[in-house]
């Protein structure tokens, strides 16, 4: 059951969306469910790629804000105790059910699968509102070629773009460590700013009105480019308020 604080934060989500969903409409790329959820029907469908330690943390703030996830594994059995934990609005499926559920889909998984990824599920992901992109590609974890050729690209934000051809793609919780997600999400006092990094704004108001309900400060820093500084190890790695982040982006340019 929905409290009255999920429901005036979807109400707020929903009026801040607006202008780009009927724009959306207009142009004839949205899914009716969500033309539905313009006006004030059922809550947003949203799908994870990647169900692991980040995955699976901010698809569970996403279900206790209220909106139905599917968390998706290459062997969602997997997952069954994580959807079992999180109750009916978490579901377990494969990444193909993941790609068809989702209205807005995260993609969290290690970056060398972003290429194979985008070759499966690149056209239906372009038809999107919303993919927002987790991923970083980490040395020791992923090796040091992968990370070189991200950087000949211009960085994690231009290579996801490259990857994931026409997809309304938003950086965003690149930085921020799974550990830490549920204890900052509605954190007293200051809330935790997410920078966020994208071209589409449609997309980016998405972004910033989910980020929102769940408890934290979105801020937008720049265009797909500005991603490359959305990974761990920069200035903008790890918990920082919305101010202290418009602060370091201004030493950015
Ligand atoms: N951990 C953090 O605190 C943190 C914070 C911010 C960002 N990130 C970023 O988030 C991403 C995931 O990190 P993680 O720590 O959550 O990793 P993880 O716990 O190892 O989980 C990785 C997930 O990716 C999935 N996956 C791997 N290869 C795949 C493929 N080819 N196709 C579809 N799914 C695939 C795995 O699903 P299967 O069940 O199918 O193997 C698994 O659910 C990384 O890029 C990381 O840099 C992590």
């Amino acid at each position: 059951m929905m409290n009255h604080r999920v429901e005036n934060s979807r109400r707020n989500f929903l009026l801040t969306t607006a202008r780009g969903i009927a724009g959306l409409a207009a142009a004839g790329t949205l899914p009716a469910r969500v033309l539905a959820q313009s006006a004030g029907g059922p809550a947003l469908s949203i799908s994870t790629i990647g169900a692991g330690r980040e995955g699976g943390a901010l698809g569970a703030l996403f279900v206790k804000a209220g909106h139905r996830v599917m968390f998706s594994s290459r062997h969602p059995d997997t997952l069954k105790g994580l959807v079992d934990e999180l109750g009916p609005f978490a579901r377990a499926g494969t990444v193909a059910e993941a790609v068809e559920f989702g209205d807005v889909v995260m993609v969290v998984v290690p970056y060398p699968a972003m290429e194979q990824i985008g070759k499966d599920y690149g056209n239906a992901l372009a038809k999107k509102v919303l993919v927002i992109d987790v991923s970083n590609p980490i040395e020791r974890r992923d090796g040091a070629q992968i990370v070189k050729w991200v950087d000949e690209q211009g960085g994690a934000g231009l290579t996801t773009a490259k990857l994931l051809p026409g997809a309304h793609i938003v950086r965003a919780f690149n930085a921020i460590n799974y550990a830490k997600l549920s204890a900052d999400a509605h954190r007293q006092g200051e809330l935790v700013g997410v920078p966020i990094a994208g071209d589409d704004p449609h997309a980016l108001n998405i972004a910033s009105s989910l980020i929102r309900e769940i408890g934290f400060d979105p801020v937008i820093i720049g265009g797909s480019a500005m991603g490359k500084y959305l990974v761990p190890g920069t200035p903008l790695g790890g918990e920082l308020t919305a101010a202290e982040i418009r602060q370091i982006v201004t030493n950015l340019h």
